[in-house]
């Protein structure tokens, strides 16, 4: 039995957690019609079951004009059964259970939403591609209002925590970062107005929620690219959580429709990507200007640890420690530098039992190769690790065995390279 403290019990704001592991928000893709599905409760229970302090269901929008994909939830109450349901069978099992809320902005599909994407400036998004136009006054009111709903019903659904997405170039951070804020007004320009924002939707939804239920935010330390948010703003945004009363900040970076991998790190298999992919158009589209529209960039495990530590020293709650924790040598580490909590997000979907085998010592590093299956399949259907996909066609077979035989460029990285 390992005895690092990072199994030990500790307390996150008013939560109570059984150990200092959190399965980050990674959209299951287990929605489908934006419905909870069986799927979706028998994974997190698995979860569960395999130790997690708390786990968390992914990238919820908080209402219907914010979403991107058709099989992802939307908050309302005609779901609230489902997740109850969902919340018992994972308190069941001991652990907590949270749940990620966010809006799309310019990362919203006008086909799945039926209305045009809202962002912080109009334009074009060709990562979509996508044609927001810019948020007025009423949106912006009737958002916030959408964020207190959605953590209410969270709240009634019986869930611990929640998780506001405030990074990876999604709306709130499409606000904070230069790169797609261009607004005039009290919300554009200098960086106290690009975050007022978030400000507002932390305060009010910190305001409404039930002492009990703890508030985390997941922000970018850096967008990942020159043009975007600075390291300094990074920290700022942090400091700016914290006095909006939040109990964690997750620390993280990257912007999906600018620097995707930088959330992530390693290579993004778009061969396997296309391969999932329906439309004929977007397949083809995605197999030509995918690898550079998409840039590989180097992993090395705990690659977030540096910048979460330039945030922790400037901070009086918790930062949860994200990005490649894949072995008890590196969780180790961070608890050194004085983490609480750490969040994984592919070490889990390898492998949902990864923390008891941990603690049991079975293993003490995730056998997840970095080669990101998982997320070129989370766009069109379920995640899954191809290293426990069954009875695959001949065509994705081979797709995987070329994907192999490009001996993980990931891995092969001695550091990162930004
Ligand atoms: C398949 C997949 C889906 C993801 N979806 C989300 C998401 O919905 N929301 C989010 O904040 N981060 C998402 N992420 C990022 C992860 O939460 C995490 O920050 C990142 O993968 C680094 O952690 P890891 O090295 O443990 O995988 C996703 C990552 C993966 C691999």
């Amino acid at each position: 039995m390992n005895n690092s403290l990072f199994f030990t019990p500790a307390k996150l704001g008013p939560l109570q957690l059984r150990n200092r592991s959190i399965r980050a928000a990674a959209f299951e893709g287990m929605t489908p019609g934006h419905e909870v599905s069986d799927a979706l409760i028998s994974y997190h229970t698995a979860l569960a079951q395999g130790g997690v302090g708390m786990t968390t269901i992914a990238y919820a929008s908080v209402n219907k004009g914010g979403l991107s994909f058709p099989h992802q939830l939307y908050m309302r109450k005609e779901i609230k059964a489902s997740l109850q349901k969902l919340t018992a069978a994972v308190h069941k099992e001991g652990a907590a259970v949270s749940i990620q809320l966010g809006h799309g902005g310019n990362m919203a599909n006008r086909t799945v939403t039926g209305i045009r994407p809202v962002a912080a400036s109009g334009g074009i998004n060709w990562y979509g591609p996508t044609f927001p136009r810019s948020m007025v006054t009423h949106d912006i009111e009737s958002l916030k209002k959408d964020f207190v709903q959605a953590v209410l019903l969270a709240a009634e659904s019986g869930f611990d925590a929640v998780e506001i997405h405030a990074g990876h170039g999604y709306l709130i951070s499409q606000f904070l970062s230069p790169y797609t804020n261009k607004r005039k007004d009290l919300y554009g320009g200098k960086f106290e107005n690009r975050k007022r924002l978030m400000t507002e939707i932390l305060q009010s939804v910190r305001e409404a929620m039930p002492e009990k239920m703890a508030l985390l935010v997941k922000m970018n330390c850096w967008d990942g690219f020159e043009g975007g948010i600075t390291r300094e703003e990074g920290i700022l945004t942090a400091k700016e959580i914290a006095a909006c009363g939040a109990d964690a900040v997750v620390v993280s970076g990257g912007f999906v429709s600018r620097a995707p991998m930088y959330v992530m790190r390693g290579k993004m298999p778009v061969d396997i990507m296309a391969y999932f992919i329906k439309e004929a158009w977007k397949k083809m589209f995605v197999s030509w200007f995918g690898e550079s529209l998409i840039p590989a960039i180097p992993f090395h495990e705990g690659f977030f640890m540096e910048a979460a530590k330039s945030i922790q020293n400037s901070l009086s709650i918790p930062v949860v420690l994200v990005g490649g924790m894949n072995s008890i040598e590196t969780i180790n580490k961070a608890m050194e530098e004085g983490f609480q909590f750490i969040a994984m997000a592919r070490a889990l979907i390898h492998n949902t039992n990864f923390i008891n085998d941990l603690r049991n010592e079975t293993i003490n590093r995730s056998e997840c190769t970095i080669c990101n299956y998982c997320v070129a399949k989370m766009y069109s259907g379920q995640i899954a690790c191809h290293l426990n996909e069954k009875n695959l066609p001949a065509a994705l077979q081979e797709k995987i065995a070329a994907m192999q035989m490009n001996g993980h460029p990931a891995l092969k990285a001695k550091s990162a390279a930004i």
